[in-house]
């Protein structure tokens, strides 16, 4: 059952901002959110900062000179948990000399008790701990910190609230992600994500709608729809519509030119998405389709809920579909037991589909999961060696499919300067491949540009403007 957070609680924060800012006023705060974890933490992110704006705080860039610095963390590997002990530690120091610094940790690291425990036992100083249920009480939680001077816990997993109203900031104002879903309840044996999000639950297809047409009058053109599982938003809903019949009524509005989503989890790909996909233009030529394993043993013990036979079926119909639709996926390797025959199993499924990229990962266990309590007896050298062979074959299979790209023209969405070259810009093309390329001097961030692919590499592209 889904909860919906009343306008009245939604309300209520607002008056604390209110009062934040009033104390506020007159001094000059800045605040820094430190992100972690994926597009979901993001937007969280982005919701910090746009009541932090409210309340009077101005972004910094520093997190050590900040007077108020949170990190949203992710567990999703082990590597994500130990930096933050890490990066919270360094600011002991700084609290020391300025005692009026706040410190907070939130997200998903945060909804699992043995990580907030720890902050909370071994860094006194760090005055908030929240995780992802109740972002829309910060302002309530950060006002309770200032007046009160009081540590604050709330780790609750308070299961199936959504909260529409509310502030975000968006980065851009041409393009947003925007989530349609928030949690899992795939329960894949070594993800840690059902856990820390909780079930799945679909916002309302009018409040996504109201929200793209508010960014649609200040200029938005491309849209990127997030959930863990995307493809299969609203089977929480009575009376709403289905994630294929959201995105076709995305695509009806006029302004929008392209529509992404991210994460579409086999299982739940039907034929229905399939067809509206071929059948509308402005779905983008790219698709983030997850395998994780190539062994079918494997992927029973992962839990994934489809064979290998089904993923490849699944890329058939989606190719014949999107000819030039550009594949994307994550694989996992080393999960417990795999042995190294399984993993070459994987290995003949990359060369078999042939993705433009790849998210590679060595399993890492997660505290509260399944797989955790499985017996894993190889050596982390021996999973290392495995996930090299992999990684090798890969930046070649990217680099020929980057190759087919030569010499050919494509419209991309400007995206501002190069990263790596102040003397080139850079945008996406609909198979969302990055081109970095020499512009006139009329372009602006969010322009359509055609472009010429002149050069390869195995992880992007360069070109020149056509037109
Ligand atoms: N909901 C998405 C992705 C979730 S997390 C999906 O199902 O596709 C992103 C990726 O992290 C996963 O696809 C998986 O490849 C990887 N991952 C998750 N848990 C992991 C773990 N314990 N060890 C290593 N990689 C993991
Ligand atoms: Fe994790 Fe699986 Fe859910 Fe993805 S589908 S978030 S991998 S449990
Ligand atoms: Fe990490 Fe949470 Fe995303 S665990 S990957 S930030 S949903």
């Amino acid at each position: 059952m889904i909860e919906f957070v009343s306008k009245e609680c939604i309300d209520t924060q607002k008056e604390y901002m209110k009062n934040v800012r009033l104390k506020n006023e007159g001094t000059k705060k800045t605040a820094v959110v430190v992100t972690y974890g994926c597009a979901q933490n993001e937007t969280d992110s982005d919701k910090l900062y746009a009541m932090l704006f409210q309340m009077g705080y101005e972004k910094g860039d520093d997190e050590k000179n900040a007077d108020l610095v949170i990190y949203n963390t992710c567990s999703v590997r082990e590597n994500a948990e130990v930096k933050v002990y890490g990066k919270v530690g360094t600011l002991k120091a700084k609290k020391k000399k300025n005692p009026d610094m706040v410190i907070g940790v939130c997200g998903c690291l945060m909804q699992q008790p043995h990580a907030s425990e720890r902050i909370k036992k071994t860094f006194p100083f760090v005055d908030m701990v929240f995780g992802t249920h109740v972002i829309h009480e910060f302002p309530k939680m950060l006002h309770h910190v200032l007046t009160e001077r009081e540590r604050v816990f709330s780790v609750d997993s308070v299961d199936g609230v959504i909260a529409e109203g509310v502030p975000v900031v968006y980065d851009k104002w041409y393009k947003a992600s925007i989530p349609i879903m928030y949690g899992c309840n795939n329960f894949c044996t070594y993800c840690v994500v059902p856990y820390t999000r909780g079930r799945e639950r679909s916002r309302k297809s009018e409040d996504i709608l109201k929200e793209i047409h508010t960014l649609c009058e200040k200029g938005l053109k491309e849209v990127t729809l997030l959930g863990q599982n995307v493809n299969s938003y609203g089977k929480d809903l009575q009376d709403d519509l289905d994630f294929p019949d959201l995105l076709s009524a995305i695509c009806e509005i006029d302004q929008i030119q392209r529509v992404r989503f991210v994460t579409s989890h086999p299982k739940d790909l039907t034929d229905k998405l399939i067809a509206v996909m071929g059948n509308n233009k402005k779905i983008c030529n790219s698709l983030h389709l997850p395998f994780q394993a190539g062994n079918n043993r494997v992927l029973k013990e992962m839990n994934r809920r489809y064979t290998r036979e089904d993923y490849l079926t699944l890329v058939s119909k989606i190719r014949a579909a999107v000819p030039d639709i550009a594949l994307t996926s994550d694989v996992i390797v080393g999960f417990p037991g795999e042995t190294e025959e399984e993993f070459y199993d994987t290995l003949s499924l990359i060369r078999e589909v042939r993705f433009d990229n790849l998210f590679t990962f060595i399993y890492s266990p997660r505290k509260d999961t399944k797989a955790a309590l499985m017996e894993d007896p190889r050596t982390y050298e021996e999973k290392l060696k495995n996930f090299n062979e992999l990684l090798e074959v890969q930046t070649e299979i990217c680099r020929e499919a980057n190759e087919a790209y030569l010499n050919n023209t494509y419209e991309i969405i400007d995206e501002g300067l190069s990263k790596n070259n102040s003397e080139m810009r850079q945008g996406r093309t609909t198979t969302n491949k990055v081109i970095n390329y020499k512009a006139r001097a009329d372009v602006k961030e969010g322009d359509f540009v055609t472009v010429k692919v002149t050069e390869v590499m195995s992880w992007s592209l360069v070109g020149v403007q056509e037109c």
